[in-house]
């Protein structure tokens, strides 16, 4: 009898491994198939992912450059996000953090050269988790901000003050951490605690209070 218990939990623990592991090649086969191109570019809530893409003449009408007091020469974003990151910046420096953007709009061809450049030097399944393909990347949107903090590292930006910091004030401003640890089979992307989309207040408070990704609010609520 016992021996028999033995052996269906052994059937059923192989099972489940087989669940998760189809599961995740399953979720991985999802992305860049069946590929939506983005119907109204300009709304605040546009959703652009491996799966909805935008335009290649895309580019957003309302881009300005955000203060270099707050960025990165030259880094632009669209006016309502560049105003509400340049509150974020400031109210941040105020109280001694440094939230600076260095990454912010990007146009198509800058992707496409970006995207490449991971592919020839790291190989394409790293390219593929950590940066879109053109017109598939946030950043075309006006929207999406990468930053670093005083450490001076966007990529070691989870170390700083500033990431706790903007861990629970960012959405305040409208911003949400776009790419976070543990969603990654439903964004597609590996953890990045630098990058942060601008969707408004309402939307950036109601993600950060029910800890969601932003592909579970638009569907969540209908709007895919
Ligand atoms: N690194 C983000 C995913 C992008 O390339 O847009
Ligand atoms: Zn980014």
């Amino acid at each position: 009898m016992k021996k028999l218990f033995k052996i269906l939990y052994f059937i059923i623990f192989i099972l489940l491994i087989l669940f998760f592991f189809l599961k995740e090649v399953d979720l991985k086969n999802m992305f860049y198939k069946n590929v939506k191109e983005v119907e109204k570019p300009t709304d605040i809530l546009v959703l652009v992912n491996k799966n909805n893409k935008l335009s290649k003449n895309y580019v957003p009408e309302d881009l300005e450059n955000i203060n270099i007091k707050y960025s990165n020469e030259g880094k632009m974003l669209r006016k309502e996000a560049k105003e509400a990151f340049e509150k974020l910046s400031e109210d941040a420096l105020k109280l001694g953090y440094k939230v600076i953007a260095v990454s912010g709009y990007r146009d198509y061809d800058y992707q496409d050269n970006l995207f490449n450049y991971y592919v020839d030097k790291y190989g394409e399944e790293y390219a593929l988790s950590c940066s879109a393909k053109a017109g598939h990347s946030e950043h075309q949107t006006g929207l999406a901000v990468d930053v670093m903090g005083s450490n001076n590292s966007y990529d070691d930006f989870e170390m700083s003050d500033e990431f706790e910091w903007m861990s629970t004030n960012s959405y305040k401003y409208g911003f949400i951490l776009r790419y976070p640890s543990g969603k990654e089979n439903i964004t597609g992307f590996k953890y990045e605690p630098w990058h942060y989309r601008y969707v408004g207040y309402d939307v950036a408070k109601y993600i950060y209070e029910n800890n969601l990704v932003f592909e579970e609010y638009i569907k969540d609520n209908n709007l895919d």
